[in-house]
């Protein structure tokens, strides 16, 4: 009992729930590595198919296996008509959001074979939907500017197909392969929020779908992948490096918060944004625009001051904050970067899930079921005594 009333309202920060194989943060050292390889040769010599067949298989495929995986991604890109249909429905300013989570369980409607628990249905499933949530977030984005929604290329790797889906045109290739670079970065990060949310869920042996249309919710909140957006937002509204100190100010009296920067792991930097910063430098350089890079990093500086000033903490750039600039240097509107988080992440969270459902012996499947502290209202002594409806 005194264990846990130690954790009460910490978030469970410093509390191991399982073990893991898919990969580990060491925030102090400013380390993430996906399987045993660090994030830093990754993202440098790998493309994002790779990082599936990684995270869902284990190891990084042979070229024999990387092919394979890239025709059942290619053939699993087209959306269900049904679907398609149901998006035409919506209304244009549904949060993309919103969009994804509910299509997640419509997949589910399609699919006869949903409910099968065993690894190999799982590991079908997650190739599935890490080849159609690209496909629904793009199509999306065209149904709402009443735009046709643009057919899979199954000739272009999964980045490059996605940025055609959305604009209906090819990329320069240094853009596709930075976006590559950026699916690779975001793939996976451990047990943050949403991908504990999607082994919660999958702890009570729910399919794959709803594990993780759970996690899509929990992605959306602006304290975890709603950040990228939010980076944005907080941009064009300080608007110009001139403006930075008062804005920092401000947040800081206000007790708001600077978006993008601090992370509830690492205490000394996030390794992928120190990989986000110069592409977002290159591509800004690229596009002639080099002033949403200049402020992100003059806000860097001057918030991390502010930060050690005030606080007597040392705060630093997450994932979201660079990447909030270079996707919109991509051409990708800022409400949808957390679905374009997700696009990459649900690598992560199909390869949690099946190792929570399948995980061996040394990560036995267990239903998460914690205890809460009751510090509700008892009438005296004793409980309340029940008061018929007539009488209230
Ligand atoms: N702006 C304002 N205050 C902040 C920020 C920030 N960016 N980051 C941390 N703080 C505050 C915390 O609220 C906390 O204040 P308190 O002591 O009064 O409670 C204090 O600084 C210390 O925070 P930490 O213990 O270092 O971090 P914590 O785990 O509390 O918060 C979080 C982590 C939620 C990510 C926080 O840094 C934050 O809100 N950042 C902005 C939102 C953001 O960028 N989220 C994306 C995270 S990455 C991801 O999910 C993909």
């Amino acid at each position: 009992m005194e264990d846990a009333k130690k954790i009460i309202n910490t978030g469970l920060r410093g509390v191991t729930v399982a073990s893991t194989r898919i990969s580990h943060v060491d925030g102090e050292a400013g380390k993430l590595i996906y399987r045993g390889y660090p994030i830093f040769d990754l993202s440098d010599q790998t493309n994002y198919e790779e990082i599936v067949h990684l995270l869902l298989y284990e190891s990084l495929p042979d070229e024999q296996q990387l092919n394979a995986l890239n025709e059942r991604l290619a053939a699993n890109r087209a959306i269900p008509e049904s679907l398609l249909a149901a998006l035409k429905t919506q209304p244009d300013n549904a949060l993309p959001m919103d969009i994804l989570q509910a299509a997640i369980p419509m997949l589910a409607g399609n699919d006869p074979n949903a409910a099968e628990l065993t690894i190999e249905n799982a590991q079908r499933i997650a190739e599935s939907l890490v080849a159609k949530i690209a496909t629904i977030a793009a199509a999306w984005h065209r149904i709402r500017n009443h735009r046709e929604p643009v057919a899979p290329d199954p000739a272009l790797n999964h980045a490059a197909n996605f940025l055609y889906m959305m604009t209906g045109e090819k990329s320069e290739d240094n853009t596709a392969r930075f976006f590559d670079v950026c699916l690779v970065l975001h793939a996976e990060h451990s047990f943050n929020a949403s991908t504990f949310s999607a082994r919660q869920v999958a702890s009570t042996r729910a399919h794959m779908y709803a594990a993780v249309a759970g996690a899509i919710g929990s992605l959306s909140g602006e304290l975890h992948g709603g950040a990228n957006t939010r980076v944005m937002q907080m941009l064009k509204k300080i608007n110009s490096v001139d403006a930075i100190d008062d804005y920092v100010k401000h947040i800081l009296e206000t007790g708001g918060k600077l978006m993008g920067l601090g992370h509830a792991v690492y205490k000394t930097g996030d390794p992928r944004a120190r990989i986000l910063a110069p592409m977002s430098k290159k591509l800004g350089e690229l596009t002639g625009n080099t002033k949403w890079y200049d402020m992100s990093v003059t806000l860097e500086e001057k918030g991390k001051k502010a930060f050690k000033e005030k606080k007597g903490i040392d705060i630093y750039p997450n994932v979201d904050f660079y990447s909030a600039s270079l996707y919109h240097y991509m051409g990708i509107p800022a409400d949808l970067f957390t679905p374009v988080f997700a696009i990459s992440r649900i690598a992560g969270w199909t390869a949690h899930v099946i190792e929570e459902q399948f995980g061996g012996a040394d990560a036995k499947p267990v239903l998460y079921r914690p205890s809460s502290d009751y510090i509700g209202e008892y009438c005296g002594p004793a409980e309340c005594d029940f008061v018929p409806m007539e009488d209230r």
